[in-house]
């Protein structure tokens, strides 16, 4: 019997959205399975596997996005369902696309004004849609006394949303992610990587 993935998930051209369906699992006899549970470090893709606990349901998603339109059509989606208090960790090589990522998502809460990257800044705050984001960019974050004196503990307060590029700069300065967003870069286009960790990460992308 062919069963509906338990988050409802289609394939969506027309917004050249094309979530990676996971080849199968190799299991230790050399056999394949189509578990969703992926090994440690191994990332289980789209769409979920019918039959599986729920718990895990939608706690790692691919896409392929095939150029700029199609980031910010999954911006769009993740705008949709931001929470406040939720923090995301967006990884990456330089010019991989996480600022245009966080441009798409304010520019979908109905933000007009320019989104620049907080480059030399390290973070810029935004208020859209009755939320207070905050988009950090600490490439150039020196060290933890850097940190302290701009006040930035402070701004962990449960409301306001984090965007957080290069956050492997801030180890141990930040708290952990309710989702983290990793970019590969292609020839063409990009290959991105959603991990939920938290209940309200999960939460976001089974809607997703
Ligand atoms: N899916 C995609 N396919 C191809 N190009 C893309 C895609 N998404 C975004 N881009 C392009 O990638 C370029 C760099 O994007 P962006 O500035 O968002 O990168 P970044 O990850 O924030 O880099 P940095 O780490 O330097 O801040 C932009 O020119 C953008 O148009
Ligand atoms: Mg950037």
């Amino acid at each position: 019997m062919i069963a509906e993935p338990p988050c409802g998930q289609s394939e969506d051209t027309t917004l050249m959205i094309k979530p990676i369906k996971p080849a199968p699992l190799p299991n230790p006899d050399g056999t394949t399975s189509h578990s969703t549970k992926p090994a440690s470090g191994q990332v289980a893709g789209y769409p979920p596997q019918a039959g599986e606990g729920t718990n895990d349901c939608c706690a790692n998603l691919s896409f392929l996005l095939a150029d700029e339109n199609a980031t910010i059509a999954l911006a769009q989606r993740l705008a949709a369902r931001l929470k406040p208090g939720m923090v995301i960790y967006l990884q990456g090589d330089l010019g991989a696309g996480k600022t245009t990522l966080v441009r798409g998502m304010l520019n979908a809460l109905g933000y007009g004004g320019r989104v620049k990257s907080p480059t030399y800044t390290l973070v810029e705050p935004y208020h859209a849609a009755g939320l207070d984001l905050r988009h950090f960019d600490l490439y150039r974050l020196r060290d933890e006394e850097e940190w302290e004196a701009a006040g930035f503990r402070d701004e962990f307060n449960g409301q306001n949303i984090f965007l957080i590029e290069w956050p492997e700069n801030a180890q141990g300065l930040l708290p952990p992610a309710d989702m983290e967003i990793v970019f590969e870069i292609l020839e063409h286009g990009r290959n991105v990587k959603i991990h939920a960790n938290t209940e309200m990460g999960k939460q976001c992308l089974e809607q997703l």
